[in-house]
């Protein structure tokens, strides 16, 4: 799979760990930043560009990662087409794409360790979108919503 992967300074050390984790399990990586450790850069700098970039369908899903992942979530959840959620355990890491469609994995740098993010992004990158009706229904609701229908 193609992702993306995004963050500010609050889990620089994450997403080095990640990025080299995901290239050894044979996925395309493509790194929005930082790319290197600033204790003063601030995470839209970074996460924007890869929601964009989810949005356009130029990688297939993202994560992003800043200190507690709510900046994070909060900023990718701005663009319009992205599903991101803030994810601490493996149920949702898993549900979140199967019934919502969560094409941006948000997590916190300072909350999980590498091997609970590593649980979580192997799970979310392995789960796949529900066709089901009842979940397409409530996906077309949330469409609703972000076009200003509801
Ligand atoms: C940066 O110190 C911190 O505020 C940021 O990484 C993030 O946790 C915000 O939600």
């Amino acid at each position: 799979m193609k992702i993306g992967i995004a963050t500010d300074h609050g889990g620089f050390g994450l997403k080095e760990e990640l990025l080299a984790r995901l290239k050894t399990a044979g996925h395309e990586v493509v790194d929005f930043g930082a790319h290197s450790l600033d204790r003063g850069d601030d995470y839209p700098d970074y996460v924007l560009p890869l929601a964009k970039a989810v949005a356009a369908g130029e990688v297939e899903r993202g994560i992003a990662i800043c200190g507690s992942g709510v900046g994070a979530s909060v900023c990718a959840n701005k663009v319009k087409g992205i599903r991101a959620a803030l994810i601490h355990d493996h149920f949702s890491a898993k549900q979140g794409v199967e019934d919502d469609h969560m094409n941006i994995l948000c997590m916190g740098g300072r909350t999980v360790g590498p091997e609970v993010a590593w649980d979580l992004v192997s799970t979310y990158v392995e789960a796949a979108y529900s066709t089901e009706p009842r979940h397409l229904r409530r996906l077309g609701k949330v469409e609703e919503i972000e076009a200003g229908k509801l």
